[in-house]
C-alpha cells in the first residue's frame, strides 16, 4: 500500500480525539509505548483473520463481548476470572447447540477508549469536559481530572498487558473446573419454565467435558488449546499508531495492541482519520453499522478497508435497534451481498436498544434485545447469507443493569448494583440466558423467533 503510512490518518478530520494541552508529556507518554514490547502477535492476528474467514462461511461463530468501559481499577483478579469464565460458558454452550467451533474476542485488555455523543458534561450549572475513558481522563465529575492526562495512555496501557498476561495464564492453566456444577451458577434459573431446559443442556456439556478428561492426555490437550482473542474499539488514534509496527518475515503493518480492533458508528465516515489509520493495518477490523449508514456507504466502507476482498479482514457489526431491524438490515445485506464483499455478519444487539428509566438511568431491555438478535437472524435467513457472530456488553458480576431476564429485573432493582461507567451491561446469567437461546435458535426452534 503506497499511499498509507502509520500516520497518514493525520492528513484527515479526527472526530473523538482527546485534546492535550501538554504536547511534550504527549510526546514522551506515545515514545514509552513505542518502546514496551507488544501485547499480542502478528500470528495470532493472522490466525484470528483466518478463524474468522470460516465464520463468515459459516463454520465457525463469533462471541465478541466483555465491559462497555473497562476500568483500571477494575483489573483484578477476579473480575478477569469471572469474565473469562462466563464468555467461556458462553462459548461451550454456543460450540453445543450450533456444533461448529466459536471464537472467543473479548471487550478486554484494552477497551479504556469512549466516544461521547458531547464533549462537555453540564454539571451543578459548570461546563466539564466529558468523560472519555480511563485511557484519556478521569470519570470523577471534577474540572481538573477530567483533563486528558497523557500518563494514563502509559497506565492503561500496563493493565492491558497485566489483564492479559492473567487471561494468558488462566487459558494455559487448562478450565479443570468446567465439568463441576458448583462452577456453573444456575441459582437465577431455579423455579423459572425454562430451569428444566437449561440444566439439562448445562448438564451435557458438563458429561462431555468430563468424558473427554477422562480420555487422558488428548482430553486435556483439548481442553487446553482454548483460543481467546482481545478486542478494543480503536478510537483514540495516537495511541494506536504508537502500537502499530512492522514484524520481521511478515508483510504490512499490524496494531499490536490487541487481536481486532473494530471502528464504531461515531468515528465511520469514509473520508475519515479512523477509516484511513484502519485500512492500513493487518488486524481484522470491525465497523458498527446502525441506521444513518445507506448500504452504499456500507459497500464503500468494506472496499476501503478492504480493497482486494480477503476474507477475514472485515466484521459488520449490525446495531440499528429492535424496532429498526426491518427497514434498515435487508436492503443492507443485499447490497454487500450484490457487491460480493466477503463479510462477517455479526449483530450487536445492545446499542440500538438503550432506554432511559423514569429516574434517568441508561439501560436496556433483555426482551429488546433478544428481539433484535431474532429479527436479525430472521433478516439472514431471508437473504440467504449467514449470521457469522455476536458482539455482547456484560459481565461476570451479578449486576443490575439491564432489565428482565430470568430473575426478571425491573427499573426498581437497577439501584441494586449499578456499577458501569458507561452502558449498561447483561449480568451472568443474562450473559447465559443469552447463550442458551441463540444455541436453541441457532440449532433450532427456540424462544429467538
Ligand atoms: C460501544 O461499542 O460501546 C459503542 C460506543 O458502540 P457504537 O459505536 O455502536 O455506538
Ligand atoms: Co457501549
Amino acid at each position: 500500500m503506497t499511499d498509507w503510512s502509520p500516520d497518514s490518518w493525520r492528513r484527515r478530520p479526527a472526530t473523538q480525539q482527546a485534546r492535550y494541552k501538554d504536547t511534550a508529556a504527549l510526546d514522551a507518554a506515545l515514545e514509552k509505548i513505542r518502546s514496551y514490547p507488544p501485547l499480542v502477535t502478528a500470528g495470532e492476528v493472522e490466525r484470528l483473520r483466518a478463524e474468522l474467514s470460516a465464520a463468515a462461511k459459516g463454520r465457525r461463530f463469533l462471541l465478541q463481548g466483555g465491559d462497555c468501559a473497562e476500568k483500571i481499577e477494575d483489573c483484578t483478579s477476579d473480575r478477569i476470572a469471572s469474565k473469562l469464565k462466563i464468555l467461556l460458558q458462553m462459548s461451550l454452550v454456543l460450540i453445543y447447540g450450533l456444533n461448529r467451533p466459536v471464537i472467543r474476542v473479548g471487550r478486554m485488555a484494552g477497551q479504556y477508549a469512549k466516544p461521547r455523543s458531547s464533549s462537555v458534561e453540564r454539571l451543578a450549572g459548570k461546563e466539564i469536559a466529558s468523560y472519555r475513558g480511563d485511557l484519556v481522563n478521569d470519570f470523577e465529575p471534577d474540572e481538573r481530572r477530567r483533563m486528558p492526562d497523557p500518563a494514563r495512555m502509559i497506565q492503561a496501557y500496563q493493565h492491558s498487558a497485566l489483564t492479559l498476561n492473567f487471561i494468558r495464564a488462566l487459558i494455559d492453566g487448562g478450565f479443570a473446573d468446567l465439568h463441576h456444577p458448583e462452577y456453573w451458577d444456575m441459582r437465577d434459573f431455579h423455579g423459572t419454565p425454562a430451569e428444566a431446559e437449561y440444566m439439562k443442556v448445562v448438564g451435557a456439556i458438563q458429561d462431555s467435558i468430563g468424558f473427554l478428561e477422562g480420555l487422558g492426555e488428548i482430553g486435556t490437550d483439548l481442553l487446553d488449546r482454548v483460543e481467546f482473542y482481545t478486542s478494543h474499539e480503536g478510537l483514540h488514534l495516537p495511541y494506536e499508531q504508537a502500537q502499530t509496527r512492522t514484524v520481521p518475515r511478515r508483510e504490512g503493518y499490524y496494531d499490536l495492541g490487541a487481536h481486532m480492533l473494530w471502528i464504531g458508528e461515531r468515528t465511520r465516515s469514509i473520508e475519515g482519520a479512523h477509516v484511513e489509520f484502519f485500512r492500513g493495518v493487518r488486524n481484522p477490523i470491525g465497523v458498527k453499522i446502525g441506521p444513518t449508514c445507506a448500504p452504499e456507504e456500507a459497500v464503500e466502507l468494506a472496499r476501503r478497508l478492504n480493497p482486494n476482498a480477503e476474507p477475514g479482514r472485515i466484521v459488520l457489526i449490525t446495531r440499528h435497534g429492535a424496532d429498526q431491524v426491518d427497514r434498515y438490515l435487508p436492503p443492507l445485506i443485499r447490497a454487500i451481498r450484490d457487491a460480493k464483499l466477503p463479510v462477517v455478519w455479526c449483530c450487536d444487539p445492545m446499542h440500538g436498544n438503550v432506554i432511559k428509566t423514569r429516574s434517568g438511568r441508561k439501560t436496556r431491555s433483555f426482551e429488546a434485545i433478544l428481539d433484535e438478535l431474532g429479527a436479525t437472524i430472521r433478516a439472514h435467513e431471508m437473504a440467504g447469507t449467514i449470521l457469522g457472530g455476536v458482539h455482547l456488553e456484560l459481565t461476570g458480576e451479578r449486576v443490575t443493569e439491564c432489565i428482565g431476564g430470568a430473575l426478571g429485573l425491573t427499573e426498581d432493582d437497577l439501584d441494586e448494583s449499578y456499577e458501569t461507567f458507561c452502558d449498561p451491561r447483561l449480568n451472568y446469567s443474562q450473559s447465559l440466558e443469552v447463550a442458551l437461546l441463540l444455541a436453541r435458535r441457532l440449532g433450532g426452534e427456540g424462544r429467538i423467533s
